[in-house]
């Protein structure tokens, strides 16, 4: 069963947690696209920062589990996303036969941000971002590959939260759906059970109780922001061949996030 591929754009995030495995993610996202999908990746890659900034032997320091970035952690962060995570991503949608382009924040200046905590340093919050920007690469045919840098202006690049980043231009370019392919089968509760659909109330229950925490605070938080905006999102497993597949074609795989009143 596949629907016909809706001239809306489709926000996929993919985690630094499942780059690597041996999934379909881009295989399914190519297919995607091939049939007339407009899909903007856009992906994370905490891990590898982690590997590299070890290797570089700077210390990471963290702020409410926030990652304090200074001036030499900054450069390997956009060495590490804009360079060696981005370009492994694009080389291989590129290889499964897909024109992709990869970019960050910065380029067309596209996801604007600022500094917002002192502790945090180089870290940005989002403040705006051009939809038209990346509607203009999918209209060009291409795979918008999307590392999450962006820019303070006039030039400074700044590190955010690639969840962030998705949810924003999701929002931006009024997608139809947010998919975040991750490395957990869904939002989980405190009994360990998929939570089918999330609805707010839910989401703060769940967050008072400590159920949800790390990084998929970010998710659901860019979830409700691009439901706000009319977007579906969903949060499954990435690391499960077919999931993008299976979402991508309507099924309800994982956690959806819904928004009062919207199905
Ligand atoms: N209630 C919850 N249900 C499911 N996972 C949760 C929950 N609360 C916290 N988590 C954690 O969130 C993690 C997923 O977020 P994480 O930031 O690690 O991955 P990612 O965002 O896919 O990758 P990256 O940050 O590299 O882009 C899960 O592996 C799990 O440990
Ligand atoms: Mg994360």
């Amino acid at each position: 069963m596949s629907e016909t591929p809706s001239s809306r754009p489709t926000v996929i995030k993919i985690g630094g947690s499942t780059l690597g495995a041996a999934d379909t993610s881009l295989e399914d996202l190519v297919a995607y696209h091939r049939a007339g999908g407009r899909p903007i990746v856009v992906h994370g890659g905490g891990a590898m920062i982690t590997e590299w900034l070890q290797k570089m032997e700077i210390p990471s320091t963290f702020v409410d589990g926030l990652r304090s970035t200074n001036e030499r952690a900054l450069d390997v962060v956009v060495g590490v996303l804009r360079g060696v995570v981005n370009a492994r991503l694009v080389a291989e949608i590129v290889a499964l036969g897909g024109r992709a382009i990869g970019v960050s924040g910065v380029d067309g200046s596209a996801v604007r941000a600022e500094r917002y905590d002192e502790r945090l340093g180089y870290v940005g919050r989002v403040t705006g971002v051009d939809g038209r920007f990346f509607l203009d690469l999918l209209d060009a045919g291409v795979i918008p590959v999307v590392a999450p840098i962006g820019l303070e202006p006039p030039s400074q690049p700044l590190n955010i939260n690639a969840d962030t980043v998705a949810g924003e231009i999701a929002r931006a370019t009024s997608a139809e759906h947010l998919v975040f392919l991750t490395d957990v089968d869904g939002l989980l509760d405190g009994g360990g059970a998929i939570v089918p659909v999330l609805s707010a109330e839910h989401a703060a229950a769940l967050r008072a109780a400590g159920t949800l925490g790390g990084g998929m605070i970010p998710k659901v938080d860019a979830c409700f922001r691009a439901a706000e905006a009319g977007a579906v999102a969903y949060v499954a497993n990435g690391t499960r061949p077919g999931t993008a597949r299976r979402i991508l074609g309507g099924e309800a795989l994982g956690t959806r996030i819904r928004t009062r009143g919207k199905g």
